[in-house]
């Protein structure tokens, strides 16, 4: 399963990146509203920054709005996907870009059904939400186990990226149910590595190694090493 970085802040892009945790990254117009830079130098850094797809929305509302803003978006980088809302506009649009070889996500899925009309018109990837659906007591979940069933039925090439991600929760199930991405906020990602016993674990292994035998010495004997070497080369500067 692939992993995707759902923030339009650069800092947060690049610690995931030095972790070596983002196959790519999804944005949306209230992730950008969020920062203080102007949102096409920051569309611009961000798709420079990544290696994987960035999904960059669209704000139109008809087919031909969205076809041309579709075609601005892709000028910020060769990795930019369009994201282009479950709307009936939208499937029109999305079924324009596939023909022109423009990579779609489609995004506010809610329900399988939506999912597979967005698969029908060509979408490369489809985004279900699923904690916008707890929110309002349906298991997103759910509907992403039979979006992976009925594209599993046709073999269809669309991903499914699950979006609105708000615990590790949400991500460990949709990797149980095969989901080829997930698009996760930063400080979800952080929460997926941070276990309470590894901390106590890591912290006991550390505590005991001052009492095994030698380890005290070959730790004070280290930096009497380095101060040494360090010595060494400044006699040879003042020899020149
Ligand atoms: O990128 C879209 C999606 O992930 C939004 O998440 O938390 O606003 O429902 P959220």
């Amino acid at each position: 399963m692939r992993f995707f970085i759902d923030t339009a802040n650069l800092e947060e892009i690049r610690k995931a990146k030095g972790y070596g945790l983002i196959d790519g990254v999804t944005t949306n117009p209230s992730l950008f509203a969020r920062e203080s830079q102007d949102w096409r130098k920051l569309a611009e850094a961000i798709c420079k920054e990544v290696d994987g797809p960035v999904s960059l929305e669209v704000i139109g509302t008809t087919a031909k709005e969205m076809v041309k803003e579709a075609r601005d978006l892709i000028k910020y980088g060769p990795n930019v996907v369009v994201k282009i809302p479950m709307i009936m506009e939208g499937l029109a649009a999305i079924r324009e870009l596939k023909a022109m070889d423009i990579p779609v996500n489609c995004t506010l899925i809610f329900t399988p059904m939506q999912a597979l009309l967005a698969a029908k018109a060509g979408a490369a990837f489809v985004s279900p939400f699923v904690g916008r659906l707890d929110d309002i007591l349906h298991t997103g979940l759910d509907a992403v186990a039979d979006m992976v069933t009925i594209f599993d039925n046709y073999a269809l090439d669309t991903e499914i990226l699950v979006a609105s991600v708000r615990n590790p929760l949400h991500i460990q199930e949709a990797a149980l149910l095969g989901a080829d991405v997930v698009t996760v906020p930063f400080k979800v990602l952080e929460r997926i590595a941070k276990h309470p016993l590894t901390d106590l674990g890591l912290a006991a292994f550390l505590k005991d190694w001052e009492k095994a035998p030698g380890a005290k010495a070959a730790k004070k004997a280290a930096p009497a090493k380095r101060a040494a070497a360090k010595k060494a080369p400044a006699k040879k500067t003042a020899k020149k």
